[in-house]
């Protein structure tokens, strides 16, 4: 069976061959890897293949999975756990296996959370540059005690508990809301609702999925909420969060620091080289301008670790597919 993957880095190949080869002969799939994102233009790179293989930033609406389904595929596997960009109703439809990696090392990007609050809360990104320039000053990088501060994580699933494991480790005051109350985050800390975390933590930290309910969760009235210098920190996807409003409450002092990995304009500029180009996203380049603001290019789920998961899963979804087995981590319009 042929499968060709879109969005294609050297360490996707890497880890799915690996990961491939593991499964023996007679279980090895053959992939057809192509550096582009899989959208209208780009869907019949998918001829003569069953299955194409996705990531978070390739656009399977109904006239891409249409487009792919007239050229023969009949399985999509995201190499991720969000599905936000995919028209799960226009699937079923046609008829078409889709799965998802629903949970690898949720701690790769639970400690990548916390490596983005250290970095800003302590300036280090600003401490690095200035010391290789032989400037010791330490005006500027004034930090505070992470230890005593309350922290809200906004959805308590399997990375929000992992983060709020971490920050109860570091001696922080732990919150939580998720409309879906968790025993294991009960343990922790204590669960509030929505208002109540805005206007009580110190640093807030999302980690709910992208639904029609959460798009823009984070805007003017919820930032208004947050405490005056709070941080937030979007590691989850750039839809939760109007960063027009995000801008607004930068410029007048209101939010103190903003972390993310993610950006609801990123499919144009993440996973790509543009350094010698000409970026003409006015939003993001006006987010590069505060000091106080940290951005990675969806980096969270990025270790060994979470890669081998991800290859070994997305490997056993295809198996099941092509076995016709039922598979646990297929997503359904229910
Ligand atoms: P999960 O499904 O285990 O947890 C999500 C939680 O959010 C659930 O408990 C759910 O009840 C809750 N939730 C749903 N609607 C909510 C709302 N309106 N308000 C508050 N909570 C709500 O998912 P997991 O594995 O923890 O992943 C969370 C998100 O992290 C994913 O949806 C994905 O977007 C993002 N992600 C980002 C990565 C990165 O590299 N930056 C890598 C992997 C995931």
């Amino acid at each position: 069976m042929k499968t060709a993957v879109f969005s294609a880095r050297p360490y996707d190949r890497h880890f799915l061959e690996a990961a491939n080869q593991q499964g023996g002969t007679a279980d090895a799939f053959t992939f057809e890897y192509f550096d582009v994102g899989l959208d209208l233009a780009t869907a019949t790179l998918a001829q003569d293949c069953q299955a194409v293989c996705v990531f978070v930033n390739d656009r399977l609406d109904a006239p891409v999975l249409r487009a792919l389904h007239a050229l023969g595929v009949r399985a999509v596997l995201l190499r991720c756990a969000g599905f936000n960009n995919v028209d799960i109703a226009a699937a079923e439809q046609l008829g078409l296996f889709v799965a998802r990696v629903p949970a690898y090392s949720p701690e790769a990007v639970a400690e990548h959370a916390l490596a983005l609050i250290m970095t800003l809360n302590r300036h280090t990104h600003r401490a690095y540059n200035r010391v290789r320039e032989g400037n010791f000053m330490l005006d500027g990088l004034l930090g505070r005690t992470l230890h005593g501060r309350t922290v809200g994580i906004v959805g308590t699933g399997k990375i929000g508990l992992a983060t709020a494991r971490i920050m109860k480790g570091m001696g922080c005051t732990v919150l939580g809301f998720d409309p879906y109350r968790s025993p294991a985050f009960a343990e922790i800390g204590e669960a509030v609702a929505l208002d109540e975390l805005l206007t009580r933590s110190d640093i807030v930290s999302l980690h709910c999925p992208l639904t029609p309910d959460t798009h823009h969760l984070i805007n003017e009235e919820s930032l208004g909420r947050m405490k005056p210098g709070a941080m937030l920190v979007n590691t989850s996807r750039g839809g939760l969060v109007n960063t027009d409003a995000v801008v607004r409450a930068l410029k007048s002092r209101h939010l103190g620091h903003l972390a993310i990995d993610v950006y609801e304009q990123e499919s144009a500029l993440f996973f790509q080289d543009l350094s010698g180009e000409i970026i003409d996203d006015d939003l993001f380049q006006r987010l590069m301008t505060f000091p106080n603001v940290l951005v990675t290019g969806h980096q969270g789920f990025f270790t060994v670790e979470a890669l081998q998961e991800i290859c070994s899963i997305t490997l056993g979804n295809l198996s099941d597919f092509a076995n016709g087995v039922e598979c646990t981590n297929t997503v359904t319009a229910a």
